[in-house]
């Protein structure tokens, strides 16, 4: 072991042996294994892959206890990994890098503060959204266990308030349409979870989600509402967030253009925030700013204030129950073996597809159209987390890191893009995600009901994959020759099966620290800062100046000979105000 994987045990909440000052600092700094792909464990995970030619059917054949052994248990979740090209040893070694670089021990620093988030000398905390208020955690000075859930606690009210009709807006009237306007993280988890947890909404009670700064969003989002009867949360962690404020603007002048009066502002708005100075500047009352903190990353903020839209529209208690979720898988990551460990498990299989196998693409497929903005949300969380080209001091990997991370529910994607699964020439190893209990059912073919055909359809896909369909399978029933070819499935492709028993707030809360500890894993082991987001930085300062740009006296000449004619084209060509 090097000296920093540490003796910690995992969970452990006093990581003494971690490097502390060196992240308390926030300098860069990485491991002192030195670049991954030059330990002993990368190497021979290399080795390994090269004389590893693996094929499902031969592995389920001579090995019966395979499906019993890759069959792990993640709180409420049971993770099938069976169907993925590895042996016991490729487990054995990839645990072994998993150790190495000191995923237990820097997971168990994460959660008790230290400034992992380097560039920006921040701890990150979010698994702290979701702990009891009894564990009374104290990072940096800050008493962060009671802050969550004094916060908590003024969302559930707020929350109440306006399901029970006691929050009114500026005429008296009960609101009946909360728009939340935010992007990123601070639109795709609340309107994803909203989506996934359809069944326990308010009857009465509709949240809207505005993100884009294409004026279309904002005005097909409000084209039917009604300015009395509508709340807007501004959600914006840094409430400088350009699309946002744009929303945020348009909404407050259609907003007081029909009631007539800038008071009403009061009723209609609450800010979603860690920026004080910048939500009371916008025009909004603190006194209705739910508030939180700069360790809590865009991608992980469902479970704060950010999350208060889902709040609204699910209840308190069913909000507590998602973060009771959370909390659970939080525990199994931080308290289970890592060859039993759920999120270890699905990083390190990745690890081998992307790092060993040259795979570059992820899909998740859900198996339920209640989680059809399930892939967007991971992509950020993935991608904006690992897609990371420099380790943590600096120096560039020269290995790959995060993948491409696609997908659309399941049965949709099967009548357009599984042909490429099943046939392409370009493996994708697929999360298949379904549910034993559905929220409501029909009645399907025969004695089966739509539920069930959905979920032999989920068997199906995943076992079509793994096992295909041999030539000599095929040419028994093709009666034409020149067909057997185009019919036949080369099979071995991977994938994953998750089930759990319903998608209730729970196993929601479950499923998406499920994939925020896979991400911590792979950003582990690839040395990177799964913190941070850079890279979205040189676009909005380029966006910023070409705004000014198009409505400038002149055609620009300041930029490559590409962007200016484009530029300059719009600018002939552009319309202010639309086809009206
Ligand atoms: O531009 C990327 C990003 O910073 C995301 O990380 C974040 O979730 C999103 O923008 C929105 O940021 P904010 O909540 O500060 O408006």
């Amino acid at each position: 072991m090097s000296a920093w994987v540490s003796t910690l045990t995992c969970g452990a909440s006093s990581p003494t042996a971690w490097p502390a000052e060196r992240y308390r600092r926030g300098v860069s700094s990485s491991p002192d294994f030195g670049p991954i792909n030059s330990t002993t464990e990368w190497a021979a995970l290399a080795d390994h892959a090269a004389v590893s030619n693996f094929s499902l059917r031969e592995l389920f054949a001579t090995d019966p206890g395979r499906v019993d052994r890759l069959t792990i248990t993640a709180g409420d979740l049971t993770v099938d990994a069976s169907k993925h090209l590895v042996d016991t040893t490729t487990v054995e070694l990839l645990v072994a890098l998993a150790e190495r670089a000191g995923v237990a021990e820097r997971f168990a620093a994460m959660r008790v503060g230290y400034h992992l988030n380097t560039t920006e000398d921040r701890a990150v905390l979010h698994t702290a959204l979701r702990t009891p208020r009894s564990d009374a955690l104290v990072v940096d000075g800050q008493a962060v266990s009671d802050d969550v859930h004094d916060v908590l606690d003024a969302m559930a009210a707020m929350a109440n308030r306006v399901r029970s009709g006691e929050w009114v807006g500026h005429t008296g009237k009960r609101i009946a349409t909360v728009v939340n306007i935010g992007i990123g993280g601070s639109d795709l988890g609340p309107y994803m979870a909203y989506r996934a947890l359809a069944p326990y909404r308010h009857p009465d009670i509709e949240c809207r989600f505005v993100s884009n700064v294409d004026p279309a969003h904002l005005l097909d989002t409000l084209g039917d509402l009604d300015p009395e009867t509508t709340l807007f949360l501004v959600a914006s962690k840094t409430f400088t967030t350009i699309e946002t404020i744009s929303n945020a603007t348009a909404a407050r002048r259609w907003l007081v253009d029909a009631l007539g009066d800038s008071a009403a502002v009061a009723r209609h708005f609450a800010a979603l925030s860690t920026n004080e100075a910048k939500v009371a500047e916008f025009g909004i009352d603190v006194a209705n700013m739910f508030g939180f903190w700069d360790w809590v990353g865009g991608r992980y903020s469902l479970d704060s204030a950010i999350g208060l839209s889902l709040m609204i529209a699910i209840g308190p208690d069913a909000f507590a129950d998602m973060l009771d979720g959370f909390h659970q898988m939080d525990e199994h990551m931080a308290n289970t073996p890592l060859d039993r460990n759920g999120p270890v498990m699905a990083a390190l299989v990745g690890i081998w597809y992307r790092n060993f196998l040259g795979l570059a693409t992820h899909a998740v497929l859900p198996y339920s159209q209640h989680l059809d903005r399930f892939a967007a949300y991971l992509q950020q969380l993935d991608m904006e987390s690992n897609g990371k080209r420099v380790r943590l001091d600096g120096t560039s990997v020269d290995y790959e890191t995060g993948p491409i991370v696609w997908g659309e529910p399941g049965t949709n994607g099967q009548h357009a893009f599984y042909q490429l699964l099943h046939q392409g020439t370009t493996v994708v190893p697929v999360d298949f995600i379904g549910f034993v209990t559905p929220s409501g059912d029909l009645p399907g073919p025969g004695e089966a009901t739509q539920h069930d055909l959905l979920m032999a359809n989920l068997f199906a896909q995943a076992e079509a994959l793994a096992f295909g369909k041999t030539s000599t399978e095929v040419a028994a029933t093709e009666t034409n020759a020149e067909r057997v070819p185009h019919r036949t499935f080369p099979g071995n492709r991977p994938s994953t099966m998750m089930l759990a028993p319903a998608l209730t707030p729970s196993v929601l809360g479950q499923l998406i620290a499920f994939y925020e500890h896979k991400v911590f894993v792979q950003g582990t082991i690839w040395g990177v800062n799964s913190f941070d987001q850079w890279g979205v930085e040189l676009g909005k300062v380029l966006a910023t100046a070409i705004a000014t740009e198009i409505t400038a006296d002149a055609n620009t000449t300041a930029h490559d000979a590409s962007t200016n004619a484009l530029i300059n084209r719009y600018r002939a060509h552009r319309t202010p105000g639309g086809q009206g």
